[in-house]
């Protein structure tokens, strides 16, 4: 079973502000549309991500993804939240894809949270098991 970390507002805020860096750095010249991700890990470690699209559209990865698969190449694969941030208002969420990739690493017990953060400030919290309720596991 993971970790469960106390998400206080300083990582709260930290988890945001590391999302909204990430986003700057958004590859999305076909959208427009710029994401910007961080994973707060069980153990305390923050990674980001950003949506990097591509002339083939089918192959953009998502700024959640990115930000997980950097989290887990690193070692570190329990998710205690994730904060996404988007120019959308009210505040865009993980789309079903990425729902299903966050939930492969959250615990059952102690379900990643989602932040889902518009630039404009507005913020919603959520956990992956409302956003994505009887998910699909083999394990
Ligand atoms: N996108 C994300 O990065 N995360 C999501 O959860 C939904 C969509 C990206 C993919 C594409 O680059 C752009 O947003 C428009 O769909």
């Amino acid at each position: 079973m993971a970790d469960k970390l106390e998400l206080d507002d300083t990582l709260r805020r930290l988890l945001i502000s590391s999302a909204l860096e990430a986003q700057d750095n958004a590859y999305c010249p076909y959208s427009n549309f710029a994401v910007g991700a961080a994973v707060l890990t069980t153990d305390g470690a923050i990674f980001k991500g950003c949506n990097v699209e591509n002339s083939s559209y089918g192959l953009t990865i998502c700024a959640e993804r990115n930000a997980i698969a950097a989290a887990v190449a690193a070692g570190h694969a329990n998710i205690a939240a994730i904060a996404v941030v988007t120019n959308s208002q009210p505040p865009a969420r993980p789309c079903g894809a990425c729902r299903q990739v966050i939930g492969e690493f959250s615990s059952v017990d102690n379900p990643a949270v989602v932040i889902s953060v518009s630039s404009a400030g507005e913020s919603v919290e959520e956990t992956i098991s409302s956003l994505l309720p009887a998910q699909f596991n083999l394990l």
